[in-house]
């Protein structure tokens, strides 16, 4: 399995280029960290790769195949802010199973409480939160995990608790991850290389 982003560009604005003739590959299995300045484009990149945004040059396949427009997503993203992810609206317990079941025992290495599902969001903390968003994104047919700036606005044991349950579960299904952070340290710590963009 492989995901390959070939010679993408994109803009916003017309003309005013974020990127463009960017190419990248990843596999299965692999951990890829991506490091930049603020505002270089990673967040922009990301979305890209993980068909929330059409490039306006390039192709983004997943296995020389572009990536299915309808039904469930194999590239699957995660990003800083879990509660603008999830429907205020919703129970916890709606959130997680939208689009399939999640087996339990996700749920318990990413240490989610039963107590929590029938809570709504605004009743759980922004770690908890998350920890739904990384269940969400890790449904069985997950190939591909874009993971932006995941574990930031947490604290060093969450986040270490999160990345270390997420390294397990993908390592078990041999899933790829692209790490989005402007933590180096942390990069360094999780990833077999790193992609810098300017
Ligand atoms: N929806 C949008 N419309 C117009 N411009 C945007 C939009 N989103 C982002 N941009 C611009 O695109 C550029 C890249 O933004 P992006 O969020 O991808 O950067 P980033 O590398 O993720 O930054 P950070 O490290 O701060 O998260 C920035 O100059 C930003 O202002
Ligand atoms: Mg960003």
């Amino acid at each position: 399995m492989q995901l390959e982003a070939r010679k993408i560009g994109f803009y916003y604005k017309k003309n005013r280029w974020i990127f463009r003739d960017l190419n990248f590959t990843i596999d299965a299995g692999e951990i890829v960290g991506l490091i930049g300045p603020s505002g270089c484009g990673k967040t922009t990149f990301g979305r890209v790769l993980s068909g929330y945004e059409k490039p306006q040059e390039g192709t983004i396949l997943l296995n020389e195949t572009p990536l299915p427009k309808r039904g469930y997503q194999p590239v699957q993203l995660v990003y800083q802010h879990p509660e603008k992810a999830v429907n205020p609206k919703w129970r916890m317990e709606k959130t997680l199973h939208e689009g399939g079941e999640i087996d339990r025992e996700l749920l318990e290495v990413l240490g989610i409480k039963q107590e929590w599902l029938s809570r709504w969001p605004n009743e759980l903390s922004g770690g908890e939160l998350q920890r739904f968003c990384v269940a969400r994104a890790l449904r069985s047919n997950t190939r591909f995990l874009i993971a932006d700036e995941m574990t930031t606005m947490l604290d060093a044991i969450t986040q270490s608790q999160i990345w270390h349950a997420v390294l397990d579960i993908v390592k078990q299904r041999n899933i790829g991850v692209l790490a989005i952070s402007h933590e180096a340290a942390l990069l360094k710590r999780i990833c077999t290389r790193t992609l810098t963009i300017h």
